[in-house]
């Protein structure tokens, strides 16, 4: 291993450290992709779901304002999960959503993860 190989390995672990093993494994390509739904993982979907639930629905659904869901995006539909699960994911990532603040760490590998494994 060339010690370029080995600094390129590094940025990249660094990099990518919050998003886990779908990211990693395509470390390199799309940060904000969902990635895979990782074996095993039936708690963190669990988990990730009631991030869903407390994070986002809280305002994405039918009764958020006189019948409109914030931004139109219904999250208690789970079609809608499955059709907007990468954009969901994709906010989530970048900070823009929750608007009161990104989620830590946890909260927000498990919403990928649940998202990863509606599709
Ligand atoms: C406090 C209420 C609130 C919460 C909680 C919330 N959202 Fe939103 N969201 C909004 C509003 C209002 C909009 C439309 C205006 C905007 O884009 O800022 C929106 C827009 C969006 C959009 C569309 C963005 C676009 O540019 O079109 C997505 C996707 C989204 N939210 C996902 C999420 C996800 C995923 C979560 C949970 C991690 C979440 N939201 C939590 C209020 C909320």
């Amino acid at each position: 291993m060339s010690t370029l190989t080995d600094k390129k390995m590094l940025v990249c672990l660094l990099s990518f450290s919050q998003a886990a093993f779908g990211a990693l494994a395509g470390c390199g390509s799309d940060s904000e992709g969902l990635g895979t739904c990782p074996t095993d993982s039936s708690a963190q979907q669990t988990a990730g779901q009631s991030v869903l639930t407390n994070s986002c629905t809280v305002c994405h659904n039918p009764n958020y304002a006189n019948g409109t869901p914030a931004g139109g995006y219904d999250f208690s539909s789970a079609d809608e999960v499955r059709a907007e699960a990468a954009e969901m994911y994709g906010e989530a990532a970048a900070g823009a959503m929750p608007p009161t603040g990104k989620l830590n760490e946890t909260d927000l590998e498990a919403l990928r993860v649940y998202l990863a494994c509606t599709q």
